[in-house]
Protein backbone atom coordinates (compact mmCIF):
# COMPACT_ATOMS: atom_id res chain seq x y z
CA UNK A 1 0.00 0.00 0.00
CA UNK A 2 1.54 3.36 -0.78
CA UNK A 3 2.00 5.56 2.36
CA UNK A 4 -0.09 7.97 3.35
CA UNK A 5 1.36 11.36 5.07
CA UNK A 6 -1.58 12.81 7.23
CA UNK A 7 0.71 15.11 9.46
CA UNK A 8 1.72 18.39 7.86
CA UNK A 9 1.19 20.55 11.07
CA UNK A 10 4.40 18.57 11.70
CA UNK A 11 5.93 19.80 8.97
CA UNK A 12 4.81 19.48 5.24
CA UNK A 13 6.93 19.08 2.11
CA UNK A 14 9.36 21.09 0.12
CA UNK A 15 7.35 22.03 -2.49
CA UNK A 16 9.51 21.48 -5.78
CA UNK A 17 9.75 25.22 -7.11
CA UNK A 18 10.92 25.77 -3.75
CA UNK A 19 13.46 23.01 -4.01
CA UNK A 20 15.03 24.22 -7.51
CA UNK A 21 15.36 27.64 -6.43
CA UNK A 22 17.35 26.99 -3.23
CA UNK A 23 19.19 24.46 -5.03
CA UNK A 24 19.98 26.95 -8.05
CA UNK A 25 20.54 29.89 -4.98
CA UNK A 26 23.08 27.74 -3.14
CA UNK A 27 25.22 26.64 -6.51
CA UNK A 28 25.04 29.89 -8.65
CA UNK A 29 24.90 32.50 -5.53
CA UNK A 30 27.33 31.24 -2.81
CA UNK A 31 28.18 35.15 -1.74
CA UNK A 32 28.08 36.28 1.53
CA UNK A 33 25.69 39.33 1.93
CA UNK A 34 27.54 40.82 4.10
CA UNK A 35 30.77 40.81 1.83
CA UNK A 36 31.13 44.03 0.44
CA UNK A 37 32.71 42.60 -3.41
CA UNK A 38 29.83 41.79 -6.35
CA UNK A 39 29.48 37.94 -4.77
CA UNK A 40 28.42 39.58 -1.44
CA UNK A 41 26.10 42.19 -2.76
CA UNK A 42 24.14 39.45 -5.44
CA UNK A 43 23.27 37.77 -1.90
CA UNK A 44 22.42 41.00 -0.41
CA UNK A 45 20.33 41.67 -3.60
CA UNK A 46 18.40 37.96 -2.97
CA UNK A 47 18.39 38.79 0.84
CA UNK A 48 16.56 42.33 0.28
CA UNK A 49 14.17 41.35 -2.15
CA UNK A 50 12.63 38.16 -0.16
CA UNK A 51 12.63 39.98 3.18
CA UNK A 52 10.34 42.35 1.25
CA UNK A 53 8.11 39.48 0.32
CA UNK A 54 7.60 38.44 3.57
CA UNK A 55 7.08 42.01 4.94
CA UNK A 56 4.37 42.73 2.68
CA UNK A 57 2.70 39.32 3.66
CA UNK A 58 1.68 40.32 6.94
CA UNK A 59 1.17 44.40 6.25
CA UNK A 60 4.76 44.78 7.63
CA UNK A 61 7.80 47.15 6.16
CA UNK A 62 10.66 45.11 5.43
CA UNK A 63 13.09 46.88 8.24
CA UNK A 64 10.37 44.82 10.41
CA UNK A 65 11.65 41.19 9.17
CA UNK A 66 14.60 39.46 11.31
CA UNK A 67 15.71 36.69 9.34
CA UNK A 68 15.75 33.27 12.21
CA UNK A 69 16.13 29.34 11.96
CA UNK A 70 12.40 28.88 12.52
CA UNK A 71 9.61 29.00 14.69
CA UNK A 72 11.56 28.09 17.82
CA UNK A 73 14.40 30.79 17.58
CA UNK A 74 11.67 33.53 16.62
CA UNK A 75 9.65 32.69 19.76
CA UNK A 76 12.66 32.14 22.19
CA UNK A 77 13.83 35.55 20.62
CA UNK A 78 10.59 37.43 20.74
CA UNK A 79 9.78 36.51 25.23
CA UNK A 80 13.07 36.19 26.23
CA UNK A 81 14.88 39.51 24.83
CA UNK A 82 11.44 41.49 25.66
CA UNK A 83 11.74 40.14 29.26
CA UNK A 84 15.02 41.04 30.23
CA UNK A 85 15.09 44.17 27.74
CA UNK A 86 11.85 45.27 29.77
CA UNK A 87 13.01 44.05 33.22
CA UNK A 88 13.21 47.89 34.38
CA UNK A 89 9.74 48.18 33.08
CA UNK A 90 8.33 45.16 34.58
CA UNK A 91 8.92 41.40 35.44
CA UNK A 92 5.47 39.96 34.63
CA UNK A 93 4.36 37.96 31.42
CA UNK A 94 1.12 36.23 30.44
CA UNK A 95 0.44 33.48 28.09
CA UNK A 96 -1.63 30.88 27.44
CA UNK A 97 -1.88 27.39 28.99
CA UNK A 98 -1.97 25.80 25.05
CA UNK A 99 1.03 27.35 23.41
CA UNK A 100 3.43 25.08 21.57
CA UNK A 101 6.61 24.29 24.10
CA UNK A 102 9.13 27.22 22.04
CA UNK A 103 7.00 29.38 23.60
CA UNK A 104 6.36 27.52 27.20
CA UNK A 105 9.83 26.29 28.04
CA UNK A 106 11.33 30.11 27.24
CA UNK A 107 8.46 31.20 29.68
CA UNK A 108 9.56 28.96 32.57
CA UNK A 109 13.10 29.78 31.98
CA UNK A 110 12.16 33.05 32.53
CA UNK A 111 10.37 32.14 35.96
CA UNK A 112 13.84 30.67 37.00
CA UNK A 113 15.44 33.59 36.69
CA UNK A 114 12.79 35.63 38.86
CA UNK A 115 10.32 36.49 36.22
CA UNK A 116 6.54 35.95 37.15
CA UNK A 117 4.44 34.45 34.29
CA UNK A 118 0.62 33.71 33.87
CA UNK A 119 -0.43 31.08 32.45
CA UNK A 120 -3.95 32.01 30.82
CA UNK A 121 -7.11 29.47 30.87
CA UNK A 122 -8.84 28.25 27.68
CA UNK A 123 -12.26 26.77 27.17
CA UNK A 124 -13.43 23.99 25.98
CA UNK A 125 -12.53 24.70 22.41
CA UNK A 126 -9.24 25.97 22.62
CA UNK A 127 -10.34 29.74 23.04
CA UNK A 128 -8.75 32.19 25.79
CA UNK A 129 -11.04 34.86 27.04
CA UNK A 130 -10.71 38.40 26.21
CA UNK A 131 -11.75 39.23 30.12
CA UNK A 132 -9.52 36.83 31.37
CA UNK A 133 -6.20 38.83 30.11
CA UNK A 134 -8.02 41.91 30.74
CA UNK A 135 -7.92 40.38 34.33
CA UNK A 136 -4.74 39.25 34.36
CA UNK A 137 -2.98 42.27 32.64
CA UNK A 138 -1.13 44.47 35.53
CA UNK A 139 1.31 47.81 34.95
CA UNK A 140 4.09 45.80 34.84
CA UNK A 141 3.36 43.11 32.53
CA UNK A 142 6.11 43.45 29.86
CA UNK A 143 4.84 40.78 27.14
CA UNK A 144 1.72 39.10 26.26
CA UNK A 145 2.17 35.97 24.18
CA UNK A 146 -1.05 33.69 22.49
CA UNK A 147 -0.95 31.82 19.60
CA UNK A 148 -2.60 32.98 16.66
CA UNK A 149 -3.56 29.56 15.90
CA UNK A 150 -3.43 26.01 18.19
CA UNK A 151 -0.85 23.35 16.82
CA UNK A 152 -2.78 20.80 18.26
CA UNK A 153 -6.54 21.76 17.35
CA UNK A 154 -6.41 24.22 15.32
CA UNK A 155 -8.06 26.54 16.88
CA UNK A 156 -7.92 29.96 16.06
CA UNK A 157 -7.50 32.70 19.05
CA UNK A 158 -9.05 36.29 19.24
CA UNK A 159 -5.91 38.05 17.95
CA UNK A 160 -7.78 41.34 16.74
CA UNK A 161 -9.09 41.89 20.02
CA UNK A 162 -6.50 40.93 22.19
CA UNK A 163 -4.30 43.59 19.88
CA UNK A 164 -7.04 46.18 19.72
CA UNK A 165 -7.07 45.88 23.91
CA UNK A 166 -2.70 45.64 24.63
CA UNK A 167 -2.38 48.57 21.53
CA UNK A 168 -3.95 50.67 24.83
CA UNK A 169 -1.41 49.52 27.43
CA UNK A 170 2.47 49.97 27.52
CA UNK A 171 2.80 45.48 26.91
CA UNK A 172 3.69 44.08 23.86
CA UNK A 173 1.82 41.81 21.98
CA UNK A 174 3.51 38.73 20.63
CA UNK A 175 2.24 35.71 18.55
CA UNK A 176 3.11 32.48 17.34
CA UNK A 177 1.66 32.28 13.71
CA UNK A 178 3.71 29.30 12.92
CA UNK A 179 0.67 27.57 12.25
CA UNK A 180 -1.40 30.11 11.03
CA UNK A 181 0.94 31.89 8.39
CA UNK A 182 0.15 31.11 4.65
CA UNK A 183 -3.57 30.07 5.47
CA UNK A 184 -4.82 32.91 7.63
CA UNK A 185 -5.18 36.70 5.97
CA UNK A 186 -2.48 38.12 8.60
CA UNK A 187 -2.00 41.78 9.25
CA UNK A 188 0.33 42.93 11.81
CA UNK A 189 -0.67 46.41 11.70
CA UNK A 190 -4.65 46.26 11.77
CA UNK A 191 -4.07 43.87 14.39
CA UNK A 192 -1.77 45.52 16.37
CA UNK A 193 0.84 42.76 16.81
CA UNK A 194 4.13 44.04 18.03
CA UNK A 195 6.37 40.34 17.12
CA UNK A 196 5.05 37.66 15.40
CA UNK A 197 6.86 34.42 15.02
CA UNK A 198 6.54 32.47 11.33
CA UNK A 199 8.22 29.34 10.59
CA UNK A 200 8.89 28.17 6.37
CA UNK A 201 8.53 24.59 6.67
CA UNK A 202 5.23 24.80 7.54
CA UNK A 203 4.68 26.06 4.22
CA UNK A 204 6.89 23.60 2.18
CA UNK A 205 9.32 26.08 2.69
CA UNK A 206 13.03 24.83 3.79
CA UNK A 207 13.71 23.61 7.38
CA UNK A 208 16.09 25.59 9.42
CA UNK A 209 14.33 28.67 8.46
CA UNK A 210 11.97 31.47 9.69
CA UNK A 211 11.22 35.10 10.63
CA UNK A 212 10.56 36.98 13.69
CA UNK A 213 8.40 40.50 12.73
CA UNK A 214 9.86 43.47 15.14
CA UNK A 215 7.68 46.73 15.12
CA UNK A 216 10.24 49.30 14.24
CA UNK A 217 9.57 50.83 17.52
CA UNK A 218 10.50 48.23 19.25
CA UNK A 219 14.48 47.99 19.88
CA UNK A 220 14.98 44.24 21.50
CA UNK A 221 19.40 42.67 21.70
CA UNK A 222 20.08 40.42 19.58
CA UNK A 223 19.64 36.80 20.73
CA UNK A 224 22.27 35.43 18.65
CA UNK A 225 25.55 37.23 19.61
CA UNK A 226 28.85 37.38 17.44
CA UNK A 227 28.04 39.29 13.74
CA UNK A 228 26.29 42.45 13.04
CA UNK A 229 23.87 40.58 10.67
CA UNK A 230 20.19 41.55 10.12
CA UNK A 231 21.04 44.99 11.68
CA UNK A 232 22.24 43.82 14.29
CA UNK A 233 19.51 41.76 15.30
CA UNK A 234 20.56 38.44 14.61
CA UNK A 235 24.05 37.53 14.20
CA UNK A 236 24.91 34.67 11.84
CA UNK A 237 25.79 34.84 8.21
CA UNK A 238 22.99 34.39 6.71
CA UNK A 239 21.04 31.70 4.85
CA UNK A 240 20.70 32.73 1.17
CA UNK A 241 19.48 29.58 -0.60
CA UNK A 242 17.01 28.78 2.16
CA UNK A 243 15.95 32.34 2.23
CA UNK A 244 14.85 32.60 -1.29
CA UNK A 245 13.60 29.10 -1.26
CA UNK A 246 11.10 30.31 1.87
CA UNK A 247 10.62 33.38 -0.36
CA UNK A 248 9.24 30.92 -3.49
CA UNK A 249 6.83 29.33 -0.80
CA UNK A 250 5.67 32.63 0.56
CA UNK A 251 4.71 33.51 -2.64
CA UNK A 252 2.89 30.14 -3.73
CA UNK A 253 1.24 30.12 -1.07
CA UNK A 254 -0.06 33.63 -1.13
CA UNK A 255 -1.46 33.07 -4.58
CA UNK A 256 -3.15 29.58 -3.30
CA UNK A 257 -4.13 30.39 -0.57
CA UNK A 258 -8.09 30.30 -0.94
CA UNK A 259 -8.22 27.15 -2.83
CA UNK A 260 -6.41 25.63 -0.09
CA UNK A 261 -8.01 27.00 2.24
CA UNK A 262 -11.15 25.59 0.75
CA UNK A 263 -9.83 22.25 -0.64
CA UNK A 264 -8.33 21.36 3.46
CA UNK A 265 -11.79 22.33 4.66
CA UNK A 266 -13.08 19.54 2.19
CA UNK A 267 -10.67 17.05 3.05
CA UNK A 268 -11.79 17.60 7.05
CA UNK A 269 -15.36 17.35 5.99
CA UNK A 270 -14.71 14.24 4.06
CA UNK A 271 -12.96 12.43 7.09
CA UNK A 272 -15.65 13.69 9.62
CA UNK A 273 -18.29 12.33 7.20
CA UNK A 274 -16.23 9.28 6.69
CA UNK A 275 -15.77 8.51 10.04
CA UNK A 276 -19.64 8.96 10.99
CA UNK A 277 -20.27 6.57 8.41
CA UNK A 278 -18.31 4.01 9.35
CA UNK A 279 -20.04 5.04 12.86
CA UNK A 280 -17.20 5.19 14.94
CA UNK A 281 -17.69 6.94 18.12
CA UNK A 282 -15.34 10.32 17.72
CA UNK A 283 -15.75 13.58 18.73
CA UNK A 284 -14.45 17.05 17.82
CA UNK A 285 -11.61 18.70 20.10
CA UNK A 286 -11.62 22.23 19.06
CA UNK A 287 -13.32 25.16 18.17
CA UNK A 288 -15.71 24.56 15.12
CA UNK A 289 -16.19 28.26 13.78
CA UNK A 290 -12.75 29.39 14.28
CA UNK A 291 -10.37 27.17 13.44
CA UNK A 292 -7.47 26.19 10.83
CA UNK A 293 -8.79 24.15 7.84
CA UNK A 294 -5.31 21.82 8.04
CA UNK A 295 -5.89 20.58 11.23
CA UNK A 296 -8.51 18.25 12.59
CA UNK A 297 -8.12 16.92 15.92
CA UNK A 298 -10.36 13.77 16.97
CA UNK A 299 -11.41 12.13 20.37
CA UNK A 300 -11.76 8.05 19.09
CA UNK A 301 -13.84 7.04 22.32
CA UNK A 302 -12.47 3.95 24.44
CA UNK A 303 -9.17 3.56 22.22
CA UNK A 304 -5.86 4.48 23.15
CA UNK A 305 -4.39 7.12 20.73
CA UNK A 306 -0.70 5.97 21.19
CA UNK A 307 -2.47 2.32 20.49
CA UNK A 308 -3.68 3.53 17.22
CA UNK A 309 -0.79 5.50 15.96
CA UNK A 310 1.43 2.89 16.46
CA UNK A 311 -1.00 0.38 14.36
CA UNK A 312 -1.43 3.25 11.65
CA UNK A 313 2.23 3.36 11.04
CA UNK A 314 2.57 -0.24 10.51
CA UNK A 315 0.23 0.15 7.74
CA UNK A 316 2.15 3.12 6.69
CA UNK A 317 -0.01 6.19 7.61
CA UNK A 318 1.12 8.66 9.60
CA UNK A 319 -0.68 10.62 11.19
CA UNK A 320 -0.31 12.41 15.34
CA UNK A 321 -1.27 12.71 18.93
CA UNK A 322 0.02 16.45 19.00
CA UNK A 323 1.71 15.81 21.47
CA UNK A 324 5.68 15.48 22.24
CA UNK A 325 6.80 11.82 21.85
CA UNK A 326 10.19 11.39 23.42
CA UNK A 327 12.07 8.29 23.02
CA UNK A 328 8.64 5.98 22.69
CA UNK A 329 7.32 7.74 25.51
CA UNK A 330 3.90 9.68 25.12
CA UNK A 331 3.36 12.63 26.68
CA UNK A 332 -0.07 13.50 27.80
CA UNK A 333 -0.88 16.65 25.70
CA UNK A 334 -0.45 19.61 27.66
CA UNK A 335 -3.65 21.04 25.25
CA UNK A 336 -6.19 18.92 25.96
CA UNK A 337 -5.36 18.81 29.66
CA UNK A 338 -5.81 22.40 29.43
CA UNK A 339 -9.28 22.38 27.59
CA UNK A 340 -10.73 19.26 29.13
CA UNK A 341 -9.10 18.69 32.24
CA UNK A 342 -6.25 16.19 32.82
CA UNK A 343 -8.12 13.36 33.89
CA UNK A 344 -10.53 13.33 30.93
CA UNK A 345 -10.22 10.36 28.88
CA UNK A 346 -10.05 12.29 25.60
CA UNK A 347 -6.28 13.38 26.74
CA UNK A 348 -5.17 9.68 26.50
CA UNK A 349 -7.30 8.86 23.22
CA UNK A 350 -7.13 11.72 20.74
CA UNK A 351 -5.22 12.03 17.42
CA UNK A 352 -4.05 15.06 15.24
CA UNK A 353 -5.06 14.67 11.50
CA UNK A 354 -3.10 17.27 9.35
CA UNK A 355 -3.31 18.39 5.87
CA UNK A 356 -0.97 20.06 3.15
CA UNK A 357 1.14 19.38 -0.41
CA UNK A 358 0.16 16.12 -2.02
CA UNK A 359 -2.88 15.25 0.15
CA UNK A 360 -5.93 13.67 -2.09
CA UNK A 361 -9.43 12.74 -1.67
CA UNK A 362 -8.47 9.04 -1.82
CA UNK A 363 -5.79 8.91 0.75
CA UNK A 364 -8.16 10.03 3.14
CA UNK A 365 -10.46 7.48 1.81
CA UNK A 366 -8.04 4.84 2.87
CA UNK A 367 -7.20 6.62 5.89
CA UNK A 368 -10.69 6.11 7.10
CA UNK A 369 -10.79 3.10 5.73
CA UNK A 370 -8.17 2.13 7.58
CA UNK A 371 -8.96 3.85 10.88
CA UNK A 372 -11.90 2.57 11.12
CA UNK A 373 -10.60 -1.36 10.57
CA UNK A 374 -7.35 -0.54 13.47
CA UNK A 375 -10.38 1.64 15.89
CA UNK A 376 -12.79 -1.61 15.92
CA UNK A 377 -10.14 -4.28 16.27
CA UNK A 378 -8.52 -2.16 19.55
CA UNK A 379 -11.91 -1.98 20.64
CA UNK A 380 -12.57 -5.52 20.41
CA UNK A 381 -8.80 -6.81 21.72
C1 LIG B 1 2.79 26.68 16.97
C2 LIG B 1 4.21 26.33 16.74
N1 LIG B 1 5.18 27.13 17.22
C3 LIG B 1 6.49 26.88 17.03
C4 LIG B 1 6.90 25.77 16.35
C5 LIG B 1 8.37 25.52 16.15
O1 LIG B 1 8.75 25.88 14.86
P1 LIG B 1 10.13 25.33 14.21
O2 LIG B 1 9.90 23.87 13.95
O3 LIG B 1 10.30 26.12 12.96
O4 LIG B 1 11.21 25.59 15.17
C6 LIG B 1 5.93 24.88 15.84
C7 LIG B 1 6.35 23.63 15.15
O5 LIG B 1 5.74 22.59 15.32
C8 LIG B 1 4.55 25.17 16.03
O6 LIG B 1 3.60 24.37 15.58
Amino acid sequence: MEKIYLDHAATSPVHPEVLEVTFHVMKEHYGNASSIHGFGREARKLLDEARSVFAKSIGAKPIEIVMTSGGTESDNTAIIETALSRAHFGKHLITTAVEHHAVLEPMEYLESMGFEVTYLPVDETGLVHLEDLIAAVRPDTSLVSVMYGNNEVGTIMNIQEIGAFLAETETYFHTDAVQAYGLEDIDVKQDAIDLLSVSAHKINGPKGIGFLYINEEIHLPSFMRGGEQETKRRAGTENIPAIVGFQRAVEITEQERSKRRETYDGFRNQLIEGLKQAEIDFEINGNETHYLKHILNIWIKGVSSEQLLMNLDLLGIGISAGSACTAGNMEPSHVLSAMFGKNSPRVKESVRVSFGLGTTTEMIDEAVKQLSVVVKRLKHS
